[in-house]
């Protein structure tokens, strides 16, 4: 296979004078296909020979009719439409993203030249392989190396541009893993002391303190659950969440006397690592305790566990995509689905972000509402130190098709922005517009609005054509939750996005009741809703020495469309 292998200059363009490799049966030269445009802050080339890994992989074929997908979900999930609420089965959401038997066929053929003939189809437009990066480097045109960065352990190998051959263009979203580089947004012990179970209890709520009956209160919760929800929570990088703080949590704090356990279930050959867990238990706890205690007792609480799991192999851009492609092949989905992980937009390929974002405008389609909380680093991304190339959106809360929670506190009993002192720094909630998903229309006249609200402030630092995010928010400082056997107080938009997702799971519980279907992708409701949402007026954004995106009347970048009031809102589902 030494034709094809890596051509030693950067593959700009195909240039014939370059007698560029043909690949039979005529799938034509090489040529470049995704490229990262530099190497995400602070990642760095790590030591180490990274040909001799192994590497799971999954190649996304295009989708036949994806702006068919998009109308079609356009249509069921806008309030008001004769057919709001009519969720597509699996097969008609196939009957638009099927790829042609052809072009599966073409990209087999392509594979077979390498000797990957071991081939699966998690859902009819998804390839999955395991191959030694050296097949993938002959394979792409490319050089994988180790990178790494400060706050992760290990290195993994990654390359910063790909090529395919020019017939496939057409034929392929993405090959991956390849140019994804990620790092965590980890929720953070408060500073502030955790209260004890018997001064919670004794207190009113102000919301200095979050406990779930305090969010009940001050989100005017007035319906109890009867149970009919499935909801989930995710486990993705080796984060775990304990069963025994689970239990102890539920009887310390949960609002009915009894709450039935989480589940584990295995996604992609993933496996909940609970007390064993490498990154820490603190983000799984606070994720299965919250949407547990608030969607309520006998509601089945899933957490997710994303493969693919092993020890090079904490690819979170992997787990993404293999969580969408279950949500929209399991028979059983949960109704909500909340995911408290994020990167920065400007570590992740447009290719791979428009894929998976396409994803979850299926999983929508299908009448689930996926949540992402919007980071915790305010315009900073994951807590850049400058913002002089521009603010730093975060993905996953960026795609239009998940719904992105931003966070609050509470100041002498105002809701405003968060602002919080944490062991590292400053957390305010991410938001702000980005630079790869324009803005969707059922955002547009907001976002507009807000444009004009700026008058040209930050011009160059942001996308004035951007989907703006988040899009609400809630009570995010604070948190009471038990980790590792005692009572700890955590914050980050971490907490407010299964809380939200919750309290979404007890509308699709009171709609259930009402002979009516899920709520599933929620975003057009959220804009159009006219009651039931409690406006954000103060407080920005601040990050990277920026004071960020300031707090005013209706959506804006620092809190949304804001945070809920329950009692309220039911009127409008
Ligand atoms: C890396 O490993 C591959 C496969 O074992 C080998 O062919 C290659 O020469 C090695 N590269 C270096 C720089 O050692
Ligand atoms: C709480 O919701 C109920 C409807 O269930 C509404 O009548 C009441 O005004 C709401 N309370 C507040 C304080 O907004």
């Amino acid at each position: 296979m030494s034709f094809y292998a890596r051509l030693a200059v950067p593959l700009l363009f195909a240039l014939p004078t370059f007698a560029a490799p043909t690949l039979p049966p005529d799938l034509g030269p090489l040529t470049l296909f995704d490229e990262l445009k530099a190497l995400p802050s602070e990642w760095t080339k790590a030591s180490g020979n990274a040909s001799e890994s192994k590497l799971n992989v999954k190649i996304g074929l295009k989708q036949s009719n994806i702006q068919g997908l998009e109308q079609r979900l356009l249509e069921v999930a806008t309030p008001g439409n004769a057919d709001y609420g009519n969720w597509l089965s699996k097969e008609e959401i196939d009957s638009y993203v099927a790829p042609s038997a052809v072009n599966v066929a073409l990209v087999k053929t392509w594979l077979a030249l390498y000797g990957i003939t071991d081939v699966t189809s998690p859902t009819s437009d998804w390839l999955a392989f395991s191959a030694p990066v050296s097949t993938m480097e002959a394979l792409l045109g490319t050089q994988y190396d180790f990178y790494t960065h400060p706050s992760r352990k290990g290195a993994i190998p990654r390359t910063t541009q790909y090529s395919v051959p020019l017939l496939l263009h057409d034929v392929i979203d993405l090959v991956t893993p390849t140019t994804a580089f990620y790092r965590n947004l980890a929720p953070q012990k408060s500073v502030a002391a955790p209260e004890s179970k018997r001064r919670t209890k004794r207190q009113s709520c102000t919301g200095t303190t979050i406990t779930p009956k305090c969010l009940y209160q001050l989100y005017n919760v007035t319906y109890t659950s009867k149970g009919s929800q499935t909801v989930a929570t995710t486990e993705l990088i080796e984060v775990g969440a304990v069963h025994s703080d689970y239990a102890s949590f539920a009887k310390q704090f949960s609002i009915s006397s009894t709450l039935a356990d989480f589940t584990d279930v295995s996604v992609s050959g993933g496996s909940n690592p609970g007390t064993s867990a490498d990154e820490g238990t603190l983000e799984g706890n606070l994720d299965t305790q919250y949407m547990g205690a608030i969607a309520r007792t006998f509601v089945k609480n899933q957490f997710l566990a994303l493969g693919p799991s092993g020890e090079s192999d904490q690819d979170f851009e992997d787990e993404l995509a293999n969580l969408a492609s279950y949500l929209t092949s399991t028979s059983s989905p949960p109704s909500v689905v909340s995911t408290s992980y994020g990167g920065e937009e400007q570590a992740f390929s447009s290719s791979y972000m428009t894929r998976v974002c396409n994803e979850f405008m299926k999983a929508g389609s299908a009448g689930i509402s996926v949540f992402f909380s919007s980071g915790d680093g305010g315009v900073g991304g994951n807590g850049e130190p400058s913002c002089n190339n521009g603010f730093y959106p975060v993905w996953p809360a960026v795609c239009p098709y998940s719904t992105a929670v931003g966070g609050t506190m509470f100041s002498s009993g105002k809701e405003v922005v968060a602002n919080a002192q944490t062991s590292s720094g400053t957390f305010t909630p991410g938001g702000g517009f980005s630079n790869t998903f324009s803005t969707p229309s059922y955002q547009s006249s907001q976002v507009s609005k807000y444009i004009t609200y700026l008058n040209g402030k930050y011009n160059g630092l942001y996308n004035a054509k951007g989907r703006g995010f988040p899009d609400i928010s809630l009570a995010s400082v604070n948190y009471q939750i038990v980790d590792g056997g005692s009572v700890e107080g955590v914050l980050g938009t971490s907490a407010s996005s299964p809380t939200w997702a919750a309290l979404v799971s007890l509308l699709n519980d009171y709609r259930h009741s009402q002979g009516k279907a899920t709520l599933g992708f929620l975003n057009p409701l959220l804009y159009s809703a006219t009651t039931g949402l409690n406006d954000i007026t103060s407080g920005s954004n601040s990050g990277c020495n920026s004071k960020g995106f300031s707090a005013t009347t209706g959506w804006d970048p620092a809190s949304g469309l804001g945070s809920i009031n329950f009692g309220k809102f039911l009127s409008n589902v």
